[in-house]
């Protein structure tokens, strides 16, 4: 196996990062303007293994994900890893809901405790360009900086996967490393991009002048 190419720029490295004492450990429901992110439960399985296995969704997904993806493989995901994970005070997932359809999940989106991967999120096709991941974005990384109070987050991601780098971008995120990481579409040129929680204020007190 290749070696990754890695290309550190300033401090980049991160520690895994450590809960801080009396950290909110449950994962509360979010609202942002135009959605609803209701914390992941067992029963949103059966909507995510319908609508999760897609190749446009998942081939800049980290390789961890099985692909071709097997007839129980939310539920196994949710059950064995997204649960344990939440209940171990690791990580907190959301589905993600239109306030007009609450019944319907449209995607979802998590925070981990990870060194150098602190976020994903995904969202079906029809529902993407119109600006709701970036919404989604705004309202977890606000959870993990002013509920959490961790100092910085870190995010990983394909090059290639315009639509994520953009709302890093837009999340006022610098990019600080590149490396290749496999996902389930291959091994690929990858960004680290990350932002402190002064940054992050200062980015939001910025927006809600304008
Ligand atoms: C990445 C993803 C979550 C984006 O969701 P979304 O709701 O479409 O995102 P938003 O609409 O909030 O923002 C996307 C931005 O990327 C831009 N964008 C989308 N495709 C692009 C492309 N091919 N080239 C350049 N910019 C692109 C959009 O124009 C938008 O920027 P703008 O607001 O400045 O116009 C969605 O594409 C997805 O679910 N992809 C599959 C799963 C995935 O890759 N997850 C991320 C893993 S790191």
């Amino acid at each position: 196996m290749a070696t990754p190419r890695r290309r550190e720029k300033g401090n980049a490295r991160q520690q895994r990062p450590r809960p801080r004492k009396g950290r909110a450990a449950s994962t509360p429901t979010l609202e942002t303007p135009r959605l609803l992110l209701r914390p992941l439960t067992l029963a949103d399985a059966a909507q995510a293994q319908i609508l999760f296995p897609h190749w446009e969704i998942v081939r800049y997904l980290t390789n961890d994900v099985p692909w071709p993806y097997p007839p129980d493989g939310a539920y196994r995901f949710f059950h064995d890893v997204v649960l344990p994970a939440v209940k171990r005070g690791e990580a907190w997932h959301w589905t993600i809901r239109l306030k007009t359809a609450p019944k319907k999940v449209i995607g979802g989106i998590g925070l981990m405790l990870r060194a150098e991967n602190n976020r994903g999120f995904w969202i079906v096709p029809p529902c993407q360009g119109k600006g709701l991941m970036t919404e989604a974005t705004e309202a977890v990384t606000d959870f993990w900086f002013n509920k959490l109070g961790f100092p910085l987050m870190r995010v990983q991601k394909a090059a290639a996967n315009a639509a994520s780098r953009r709302i890093s971008e837009k999340n006022g995120m610098r990019l600080v490393a590149t490396t290749e990481r496999d996902y389930v579409g291959g091994r690929l040129p990858t960004e680290i991009w990350e932002i402190t929680a002064k940054e992050w204020r200062a980015h939001r007190a910025k927006r809600q002048r304008l």
